[in-house]
């Protein structure tokens, strides 16, 4: 289950930031625009607009492609006191144009589907979302859509959302988490723990442009994972999987799924 985002691109007024390039292997359409104007659309998306943008199209016409958020809901194993809270793991399926996008973020969709895999089955408290987002790269997208589209009352109801964008990259700087505001939160509060026992303590500073971001305007604790600085493969197409260490890509996997699961593990032995 997925939810959907129409982006509609047309050229009828002349061009701005951007230009139309080949399909390619990703969910969203090669197009790339500035952050400015992806943020345009976005607030467009949120007030319920139809989302159109003026792109150089050679040739002309009107292009419309649809992304999609991909969403895997572990429900609590224990309906105990905690069962109504929700954890969200997320990252996104997207890269720019031009870029394989092994590091960003197909490094983050990794860490998301393992941790999916390993938690499976563990008994949990809370219900835990794995989702990887469509259209980051297109301004945050993916990620407003699916806050969106959320209840007062689920949104009330999350207690952490976790963003691994980039978490594998050979030639980028040590882990670190960012939140919009610069400020610790349960998410970061979680890491610092997570990151003790396992040895990699994590420092954290304020950054936005990652699907955290939008949970974080919901009044959602939220937290983006990432290596700093960035490699210098960032939006080439040079982030190819031969940049990618598994060691690195384990350490960041390994921190995230320490933290959510002790916030997600019961309280109490399980005796049924
Ligand atoms: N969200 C950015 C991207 O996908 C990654 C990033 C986050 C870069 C924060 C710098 C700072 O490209
Ligand atoms: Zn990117
Ligand atoms: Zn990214
Ligand atoms: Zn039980």
């Amino acid at each position: 289950a997925g939810a959907s985002a129409v982006i509609i691109f047309n050229n009828t007024s002349g061009p701005i930031n951007g230009t139309l390039g080949e399909p390619n292997d990703n969910f969203v359409p090669a197009v790339a625009i500035s952050q400015e104007d992806g943020e345009r659309l976005a607030a467009s998306l949120e007030r319920g607009e139809a989302i159109t943008a003026n792109v150089s199209v050679t040739g002309g016409g009107i292009v419309e492609e649809t992304s999609h958020n991909v969403v895997a809901v572990k429900e609590p194993t224990h309906k105990k006191k905690a069962a109504d809270q929700i954890i969200i793991v997320g990252s996104h399926h997207d890269s720019v144009s031009g870029s394989p996008g092994a590091n960003d973020d197909a490094s983050g969709v990794a860490a998301t589907l393992e941790l999916a895999r390993v938690l499976a089955n563990m008994p949990t408290d809370t219900e835990i979302r794995f989702v990887t987002f469509g259209a980051e790269e297109l301004g945050l997208i993916g990620s407003y859509e699916y806050v969106d589209t959320m209840s007062e009352d689920e949104r009330s109801r999350v207690i952490g959302m976790f963003q691994m964008d980039m978490v594998g990259s050979r030639d980028a700087g040590e882990l670190v988490m960012f939140t919009v505001d610069g400020q610790k939160n349960t998410v970061t509060d979680l890491a610092a723990a997570a990151g003790v026992r396992t040895g990699t303590p994590l420092t954290y500073g304020q950054e936005g442009r990652s699907d955290h971001v939008p949970f974080h305007y919901a009044g959602i604790p939220a937290a983006l994972f990432i290596h700093n600085p960035l490699e210098p493969w960032y939006h080439t197409p040079e982030d190819s999987l031969d940049k990618i260490s598994k060691e690195k890509l384990q350490e960041s996997a390994e921190i995230v799924g320490a933290a959510v699961y002790q916030a997600a593990r019961p309280d109490t032995p399980a005796l049924d």
